[in-house]
């Protein structure tokens, strides 16, 4: 196996095993795409990405993490984003695309009243969050429905959910900041039922990815062992495809990110859920992400900042590693592979 096998998840292939994960850019306005997002997402389809993720897009306007994040809380934003999805089609018809829904709970940043499971600041510089009614968290597991079926209406191969970085599904999910008393104190439950919610207006063949942090990093966060459990819950609910992080539960973390430092996180994943898995963080040296894919320690890899820097990132590892894949006609005078053999 290598980078430019192609992969099958459900009734989903994609071209490759390069996958761009969700990044914000904090360019939207009403949370609707623009020109910014469109020139952002289709040169990384020219650039031979097999799976694009769209960034964190939040199913309500106090989930935002700044005013300025994606949104699909309303009707209105399902026009610009079926015309991104178009677009990118258009130039790269094997391109699969997802878009990560997501609530920032307590780390929305410009909201003035912020929600979360319990009133507990993220930190000094945060606002106290209103701790959600169990009806108030109840209206939140249908607004991701709702978010769900409009990406669903503009066109979106699959799904991700945003259970990492410490915004509100993983807040639910952690003791340390879940200190509820109603139902929603077992921790996996809201992600649970946002899984099942999202999971029934989806079509039977679409997978269904989810975004986890296996482990906190503050000293009284979970392990990697309690993060397999969260997986196994979120599995039997119906996720497909798990996307490997880490951490974002409070201000506490590695200093330094080295070379592929979450891929322990996810062949864990991998190992106990036995489910298609991506690995990200700091995978972008090409031989290294080879790697990845032919040990086996995970099924794609999601290369973040490594395609910020490089949007044509795919093809330069296809040069290096000595592979050829088809590209649009219009540079192939200028962008040659070495023959492989
Ligand atoms: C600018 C930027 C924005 C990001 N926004 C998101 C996001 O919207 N959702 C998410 O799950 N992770 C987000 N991340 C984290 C990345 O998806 C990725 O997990 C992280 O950068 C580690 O991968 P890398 O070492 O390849 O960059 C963001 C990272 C960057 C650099």
């Amino acid at each position: 196996m290598d980078l430019f096998q192609p992969f099958t998840i459900k009734g989903m292939t994609t071209k490759n095993r390069i996958v761009m994960p969700p990044m914000c850019q904090y360019s939207a306005k009403d949370g609707q795409v623009n020109a910014w997002h469109m020139q952002h997402y289709t040169s990384r389809a020219v650039g031979q990405i097999g799976t694009i993720i769209i960034e964190m897009t939040d199913v309500s306007p106090e989930g935002r993490i700044t005013d300025h994040d994606l949104g699909l809380w309303e009707d209105a934003q399902i026009a610009p984003l079926k015309e991104l999805i178009a677009s990118i089609k258009a130039l790269e018809p094997d391109v699969k695309i997802g878009i990560q829904l997501a609530h920032a709970g307590r780390k929305a940043e410009d909201a003035p009243e912020i929600v979360a499971p319990s009133a507990l600041a993220f930190s000094e510089e945060y606002k106290v969050p209103h701790a959600l009614t169990t009806e108030e968290t109840k209206a939140m597991v249908q607004k991701f429905q709702a978010a769900a079926i409009r990406a669903l209406t503009a066109g979106v191969d699959f799904i991700e959910l945003h259970g990492a970085h410490g915004y509100l599904i993983h807040q639910f999910q952690s003791k340390r900041t879940n200190q509820r008393v109603d139902e929603y104190q077992e921790l996996p439950r809201f992600g649970v039922e946002v899984i099942q919610a999202v999971k029934a207006v989806m079509p039977e063949e679409m997978p269904l990815f989810f975004r986890i942090s296996a482990l906190e990093y503050a000293p009284d966060g979970y392990d990697l062992e309690q993060g397999c459990d969260l997986a196994k819950a979120y599995q039997a609910a119906g996720v497909d495809v798990f996307h490997v992080s880490s951490g974002g539960e409070s201000t506490v973390g590695p200093a330094v990110s080295p070379k592929g430092y979450q891929l322990e996180a996810a062949s864990a994943i991998k190992k106990v859920t036995g489910l298609p898995t991506i690995a990200v963080g700091r995978l972008e040296e090409f031989i290294f992400a080879d790697g990845v894919i032919a040990s086996g320690q995970a099924d794609m890899v999601a290369i973040g900042r490594g395609v910020l820097a490089d949007p044509y990132w795919p093809i330069h590892a296809a040069q290096t590693l000595g592979y050829e894949l088809a590209i649009p006609k219009q540079y192939t005078r200028g962008i040659r592979f070495k023959k492989t053999v």
